[in-house]
């Protein structure tokens, strides 16, 4: 300890937080009244805040970022080795942690060939987007430039990746947007009836509807569709039966590039590598960045195939045919060097299995407490990535009020267990509890989860 402050006195951390630190997605107004929670240590599962309080983590972090858990020690010699060695060059160079996680990463993803670092989910779309333009200017006159997004998935907080934003609340009071970015609608087969869509084949119908903002925007303009394979913050939202195929199918017919981002879904989340090999989707190209290296050090990547790579590396004579883009903190070590480790963490112990497992079981324990809480509407997963959908009349499915939504959530957190939900995403549905419990949880933590969210259903919607 360095004297300005004590493992046993965290008050004036406290103090200095309030003063001072403007936290993400907060409104400050409540901390007049309560104090922030300052996490200060973590270890599996468990986190404890400044006031000892243990409290079993069920979203990794908040944001389905710590995939393999809190303290891990292989993860920070690693990180600590190579730092020492050499923390950062400018990716104009190469570094041995960055061509290792590259080879290694590439190995899990057939069909991918080239990596491209970055250093948040955000950052790693808005180059997919680039490139996108680029090949449009280079083959196309500029023309086929247009990138299609999805009702209700989410690709970043930077302007031109909430203009390929769909969840309306997110992007409110925030534009106005970058041009060249359409939506198509979502695949949410819950919400069927508020799309007015037939209820039999409902994946091919809503991949239909793809094909059909294609049709009426030009293919000769549209470039790109980006999506996530499961959408996270706007619900999680598993895929309808037949939707995949029929999406890549009318991807390959329009020559339009498939971008799939795995942020939350990359590197384990599902009970795959990615979570588009869920549904044997071939893309041109991936972002990921959360599980990468588990939070562990900041890292995203672009990978794309050779194709698409082949574009920018074709004509050397034309100066302007590369990626000229540049991205100061893709040359930290850090990253690939925490990720490297958090890969073999997840093979070595078999977590691709485990998560697959328990999302199952607590995709289970969620359905059984349907009998007893006709609040939730519809249970959703793929892997230790689930949400209960919680509704103020099963019948009609008109979506739970949004302050007894946040209430379960903080009625579980007095309870010990961090959940989440859906907020300021989705106009009139932020009525999803999320969970994203790391690949490591065991049936006893699940257990604990849902007994809170049992209890916690129980006294907000008696
Ligand atoms: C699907 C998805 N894409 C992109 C992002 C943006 O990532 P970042 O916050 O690292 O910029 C997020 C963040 O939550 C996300 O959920």
């Amino acid at each position: 300890m360095d004297g300005t402050y004590s493992q046993n006195d965290l008050s004036h951390v406290v103090d200095a937080d309030k003063a001072h630190v403007w936290h993400h997605l907060v409104q400050h107004k409540g901390f007049e009244t309560k104090d922030p929670n300052i996490m200060v240590e973590g270890k599996g599962m468990r986190v404890w805040n400044q006031e000892g309080h243990e409290l079993l983590d069920a979203v990794s972090g908040g944001v389905w970022t710590v995939n393999v858990g809190y303290g891990r020690e292989r993860i920070a010699k690693a990180v600590y080795d190579q730092i020492l060695r050499m923390n950062y060059f400018a990716g104009a160079a190469g570094s041995i942690p960055g061509a290792i996680f590259a080879e290694k990463l590439i190995a899990k993803m057939p069909g991918q060939s080239r990596v491209y670092y970055c250093n948040s989910g955000s950052e790693a779309n808005e180059k997919a987007f680039k490139m996108v333009r680029q090949i449009a200017h280079k083959k196309y006159g500029g023309k086929k430039h247009k990138i299609l997004y999805r009702d209700r998935d989410y690709h970043g907080t930077t302007i031109a990746a909430l203009s390929a934003g769909g969840q309306d609340e997110r992007g409110a009071q925030y534009g106005p947007y970058t041009p060249g970015f359409v939506r198509v609608p979502h695949c949410l087969e819950y919400r069927a009836g508020d799309q007015g869509a037939p209820v039999e084949n409902y994946g091919e119908w809503a991949a239909d509807q793809i094909e059909q903002v294609i049709l009426r925007e030009g293919a000769d303009t549209v470039g790109a569709l980006c999506l996530e394979p499961v959408t996270a913050g706007g619900g999680v939202i598993t895929p309808p039966e037949g939707y995949w195929q029929k999406v890549q199918e009318i991807c390959r017919k329009y020559d339009i590039l498939l971008h799939i981002d795995e942020v939350v879904c990359g590197v384990g989340r599902t009970g795959k590598w990615f979570g588009y090999q869920q549904y044997g989707i071939e893309p041109d190209m991936v972002t990921m960045a959360k599980g990468v290296a588990s939070g562990y050090a900041a890292i995203a990547c672009l990978t794309t195939t050779e194709a698409v790579f082949d574009m920018f590396k074709d004509d050397a004579g034309d100066p302007m045919n590369y990626f000229r883009d540049i991205s100061t903190f893709g040359g930290c070590t850090a990253g690939p060097a925490a990720a490297i480790e958090n890969m073999a963490i997840i093979e070595e112990e078999g977590l691709l299995e485990n998560c697959a497992n328990m999302g199952d079981y607590m995709v289970d324990q969620l359905n059984n407490l349907m009998d007893r809480h006709a609040a939730i509407g519809d249970v959703r997963g793929k892997g230790l990535f689930v949400g209960a959908e919680l509704v103020a009349d099963r019948d009609s499915r008109s979506p739970a009020d949004e302050a007894q939504v946040q209430a379960v959530v903080a009625d579980c957190a007095a309870q010990g267990v961090i959940i989440g939900a859906t907020n300021r995403s989705v106009p009139g549905y932020n009525n999803t509890l999320c969970f994203s419990p790391a690949l490591i949880a065991t049936k006893d933590d699940i257990n604990q989860i849902i007994e809170a969210v049992d209890g916690a259903l129980g006294r907000v919607f008696g």
